[in-house]
C-alpha cells in the first residue's frame, strides 16, 4: 500500500507532500520540503494548524476533554497514582515496577538539597519580589552551580540534570517562599514523600513540630499530576526552542518557567483567583460576564477557555472535586470565593457567548481557591505549577535531544518592513 500523500497547487504547479500518520488524532502534511519546492513558507501565527514535533508523551483531545500521559487517562492517575510515579511515566514511558518506583524514589530525594551558597544567591533579591522572578534567576543559577550536568551530549549527565531539577525545585520553590515572609529556610527531609516535604518546607518553622496533613499532602500531590504534562503548549515549546540550540538543560528550563508566568498560561491561576476577589460577590458576577463578552473591554474571564479544549477541560473537573477536598479538610464551609466560582461557572457554561465560543473552565478556574486554602499566597501559585511542570519539560527536552533528526528550532517570517533603501544622514533627514 503506498503512502498517503497531499497536493498543494502553488501559481499552477502542483506538490505532493507526505502525511504522516500519528496512533491517534489527526495526521500531519509534511511541509519540510514546500520551501525547496515552491519557494513559499506556510503562515501560522500562534502555531493553530502547525505540529511542531512528533511526540509519544501526551495526548489532548481537545473536543472529548481527553488528556492522556503516555496513553494513561488522566483521571486514573490523579486517582490511584502519586506524583513521582507519574514522573517517571513521563520520563521513561512506562508506569514503574516497584522496585524501580522504589529505586527512583530514593534517586530523587537524594538530591533534594541545594548548594549551599544559593542561600546567598536569594538573598540578593528584594523581600518583595515575585517568587517566580526569583524561580526564573535561581533555576537558571543552578548552571552555575552544577556544571558537572550540563554536558547535553553525555547521557549520564542528562540524567543528572534531569533528577536534580524534580528534586531541587520545591526546594527552590519553597525558599522562595520563605523568603518573601521573612522566616527562615526550611532544609529537606528526606524521609517524607515528594509532596509533603514541599508542605513541611513551605510551613514549617524552626521552634515548632510541624506535621503534614496527609490529605492535603495527597490533594497537592493530585494537584502536581494534573500539571505534570500538556503536550506542546507554549512554555514547553519554548524548552524545545530553546534546547534545539544546544542550551544547558537548567538554562532550558529557566526559559520555560519564564514563559509559563505570563496570565495567558501558568499566570492564570493567580490571574483567576484576583478576579474571584475582585468580584467578591456572586451579585457583582453579571457586570464581569458583561465586560468578558464587550469587544471594547481587554477583561476576559480568568480560568476560562483554552487553545486546544473545546470542551470541559478534564483536569479541571478533577480539580474542582479537589477543591471541596479540601475545604471540607479544613472546616472551610462557606469560601464566599467559592460561592462566587461556582455561580461563575453555571452563568458562564449556560450564556450563547460561552457556549459558542466553546469556552469552559480550565484547570486554573479552580486551582486558586484549593491552594489559597492550603496557605499558599497568590504569588506562589504559578510557582507551584511550575514545580510540577518541570517534569514534563525535562521529558519533552529529552525527547527532542534523543531524536536524530533534531536540528535546531528556526521559524521563518512573512516580511512586510521596508525594502532596501540608502542610509541618510542625520544633516539631511527632514
Ligand atoms: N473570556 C472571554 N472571552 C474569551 C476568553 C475568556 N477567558 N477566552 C477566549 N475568549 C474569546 C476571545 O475574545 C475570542 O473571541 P473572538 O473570536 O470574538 O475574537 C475567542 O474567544 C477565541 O479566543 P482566542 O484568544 O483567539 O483563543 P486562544 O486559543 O488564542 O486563547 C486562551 C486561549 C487560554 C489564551 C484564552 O482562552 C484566554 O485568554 N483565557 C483566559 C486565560 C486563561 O485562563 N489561561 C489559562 C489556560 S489553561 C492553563 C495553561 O495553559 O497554562
Amino acid at each position: 500500500m503506498s503512502s498517503p500523500t497531499s497536493t498543494v497547487t502553488v501559481d499552477n504547479k502542483s506538490v505532493e507532500l507526505p502525511v504522516k500518520e500519528g496512533t491517534i488524532g489527526p495526521s500531519v502534511i509534511d511541509i519540510s520540503k514546500l520551501y525547496g519546492q515552491t519557494g513559499m513558507f506556510t503562515y501560522d501565527p500562534g502555531f493553530t494548524s502547525t505540529a511542531a514535533t512528533e511526540s509519544k508523551i501526551t495526548y489532548i483531545d481537545g473536543d472529548a476533554g481527553i488528556l492522556l500521559y503516555r496513553g494513561y487517562p488522566i483521571d486514573q492517575l490523579a486517582e490511584h497514582g502519586d506524583f513521582l510515579e507519574t514522573c517517571y511515566l513521563l520520563l521513561y514511558g512506562e508506569l514503574p515496577t516497584a522496585a524501580q518506583k522504589a529505586d527512583f524514589d530514593y534517586r530523587v530525594t537524594r538530591h533534594t538539597m541545594v548548594h549551599d551558597q544559593m542561600h546567598r544567591f536569594f538573598t540578593g533579591f528584594r523581600r518583595d519580589a515575585h517568587p517566580m522572578a526569583i524561580m526564573v534567576a535561581c533555576v537558571g543559577a543552578l548552571s552555575a552551580f552544577y556544571h558537572d550536568s550540563t554536558d547535553i551530549s553525555d547521557p549520564h549527565q542528562r540524567m543528572i540534570a534531569s533528577m536534580r531539577m524534580i528534586a531541587k525545585m520545591p526546594t527552590l520553590a519553597a525558599m522562595a517562599y520563605k523568603y518573601s515572609i521573612g522566616q527562615p529556610f526550611v532544609y529537606p527531609q528526606n524521609d517524607l514523600d515528594y509532596t509533603s516535604n514541599f508542605l513541611r518546607m513551605c510551613f514549617a518553622v524552626p521552634a515548632e513540630e510541624y506535621k503534614v496533613n496527609p490529605v492535603l499532602s495527597r490533594a497537592l500531590d493530585r494537584i502536581f499530576i494534573l500539571h505534570a504534562d500538556h503536550e506542546q503548549n507554549a512554555s514547553t515549546s519554548t524548552v524545545r526552542l530553546a534546547g534545539s540550540s544546544g542550551a544547558n538543560p537548567f538554562a532550558c528550563i529557566a526559559a520555560g518557567i519564564a514563559c509559563l508566568w505570563g496570565p495567558a498560561h501558568g499566570g492564570a491561576n493567580e490571574a483567576a483567583l484576583k478576579m474571584l476577589e475582585e468580584i467578591g460577590t456572586p451579585d457583582r458576577i453579571p457586570e464581569y460576564i458583561a465586560k468578558a463578552k464587550d469587544k471594547n473591554d481587554p477583561f476576559r474571564l480568568m480560568g476560562f477557555g483554552h487553545r486546544v479544549y473545546k470542551n470541559y477541560d478534564p483536569r479541571a473537573r478533577i480539580m474542582q472535586k479537589t477543591t471541596h477536598e479540601v475545604l471540607n479538610e479544613l472546616g472551610i464551609k462557606d469560601d464566599p470565593l467559592l460561592d462566587v466560582a461556582i455561580e461563575l461557572e453555571q452563568i458562564a457554561l449556560k450564556d450563547d457567548y460561552f457556549v459558542e465560543k466553546k469556552l469552559y473552565p480550565n484547570i486554573d478556574f479552580y486551582s486558586g481557591i484549593t491552594l489559597k486554602a492550603m496557605g499558599f499566597p497568590t504569588s506562589m501559585f504559578t510557582v507551584l505549577f511550575a514545580l510540577a511542570r518541570t517534569v514534563g519539560w525535562i521529558a519533552q527536552w529529552s525527547e527532542m535531544i534523543e531524536d536524530p533528526s533534531q536540528r535546531i528550532g528556526r521559524p521563518r517570517q512573512l516580511y512586510t518592513g521596508e525594502t532596501e533603501r540608502d542610509y541618510v544622514t542625520v544633516a539631511q533627514r527632514g
